[in-house]
């Protein structure tokens, strides 16, 4: 058993919804057993006088960070100049992906993706690798090794794009299926089928998917969903039977609880109303959608039709592992919009609320008891400026919203993962 001190923060439920959500412990003890959270509350309630505890006053101690959407074969291009994403695809993701065919290459970039995450305080991530079973194979293990909740599945693309990246629909299928049993429910891992979007799939492909979905419980679903106007208009040329660019999803069983929609920027009111109705829920990726100029999310709509909403760095197109800037872009965007966004907002997106959108909420995203101990130790002092400014916030609100508006992996001083430093 170890004990933990430090100011705790966590979430009951979305602050925006319920008032008194937010949990803040200003002198608080986190105690773990097992790699479990054994107790989280006030220092002064301390049990057991022999407890062994490391000392973060002063710091903020907050559930490891979720990061409901990224690429792990993007790293490398990260941060490329484009157009427009389709041309961003083209030019530089693909080529990307296509060297993480090669075993050793995708061991190395898995390990330093996973190295980036936990240097950005995030634990866990649905995580989008390659086509190549070789880049799941990669990543599920480094992921294995280190403890860490992790989300992915190979991408399934047969169409419209380069013959390096480029499956075929049976294949596709027949290798997902042997990913799932090697790597599904073993230690934290899970597998998530994922299409990479609808133009790169046939639609025996689309249909495949599906199939898999019903065949193996508990298996995620994510893919990209009407990011920019191009790509809206390319989706109604291939599928003219389409309703709109969810209704492809919908034919082929992909619309329902555990799905993870990236983007949904160019959604209409009745695709909001029918994602929220399915339970799934819409990945806010704003920062790619900033660099790619993708468009801005609208956080209103997502809110009226009461649609569940996740946070995603989206590298390589968004530019920055932090989830307190993925948190801060959110806020701009929101700004742009006209519609309020509080630091609370922002935490909450990046802990609870990712992990109740990947349906992990009884094992992670807050410090309720028996939850699994990912947690992340966030320095007020982590440069001259932010100790300057900390110092005349008056309330928790305040300095969360520093944190977010000033903090990147700078203000992370610890990662633990199951009650353990990495
Ligand atoms: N749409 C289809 N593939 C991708 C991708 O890799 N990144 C982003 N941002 N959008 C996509
Ligand atoms: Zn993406």
């Amino acid at each position: 058993m170890k004990g933990f001190r430090g100011t705790l923060v966590d979430f009951t439920g979305d602050p925006r919804t319920q008032p008194g959500a937010l949990r803040h412990v200003e002198d608080g003890l986190l105690v773990v057993e097992d790699g479990r959270v054994a107790f989280s509350g006030s220092y002064k309630d301390k049990l057991n006088p022999g407890l062994e505890v490391t000392d973060y006053s002063g710091k903020l101690i907050v559930p490891g960070f979720v990061d409901a959407h990224v690429h792990s074969a993007q790293t490398d291009i990260l941060a490329s100049p484009s157009e427009n994403l389709l041309d961003w695809l083209e030019q530089h993701a693909f080529r990307a992906e296509a060297r993480f065919a090669e075993p050793r290459h995708a061991r190395e970039g898995s390990e330093s993706f996973l190295d980036e995450l936990v240097r950005n305080g995030t634990t866990t991530a649905a995580v989008f690798p390659s086509s190549h079973p070789e880049s799941v194979d990669a990543l599920f293990q480094a992921a294995e090794r280190r403890g860490m909740r992790i989300a992915a599945g190979k991408l399934m693309m047969d169409r419209n794009c380069p013959p390096g990246v480029r499956d075929q629909a049976e294949r596709s299928y027949e290798e997902a299926r042997s990913l799932i049993g090697r790597w599904h429910h073993r230690a934290r891992l899970v597998y998530a089928v994922s299409p990479r979007f609808a133009p790169t799939s046939s639609e025996r492909q689309l249909e495949l998917a599906g199939q898999l979905l019903q065949e193996h419980d508990g298996v995620l679903l994510q893919t990209h969903l009407s990011e920019t106007e191009n790509e809206v208009r390319w989706v109604r040329e291939l599928f003219p039977w389409a309703r709109n660019y969810l209704d492809v999803y919908a034919r082929y069983g992909m619309l329902r609880p555990r799905a993870l929609f990236a983007h949904c920027l160019h959604l209409d009111a009745s695709e909001w109303e029918r994602l929220a109705a399915a339970g799934a829920a819409a990945v806010h990726c704003p920062g790619s959608n900033l660099f790619l100029g993708s468009g801005l999310f609208d956080f209103g709509a997502a809110r009226r039709a009461g649609a569940a909403v996740a946070l995603g760095s989206d590298v390589g197109g968004g530019t920055s592992f932090s989830m307190l800037r993925a948190m801060y872009d959110a806020c701009k965007v929101a700004r742009l919009r006209g519609l309020p966004f509080d630091a609370l907002d922002g935490f909450y997106l990046a802990t609870l609320g990712s992990a109740r959108a990947l349906g992990m909420e009884a094992h992670i995203g807050s410090f309720a008891p028996g939850r699994e101990a990912d947690f992340v130790v966030l320095r007020p002092d982590a440069t001259a400026l932010m100790a300057r400014r900390m110092a005349q916030a008056r309330s928790i609100e305040e300095r969360l919203f520093l944190f977010m508006t000033l903090g990147d992996e700078r203000a992370v001083q610890a990662t633990y993962i199951l009650g353990a430093r990495n």
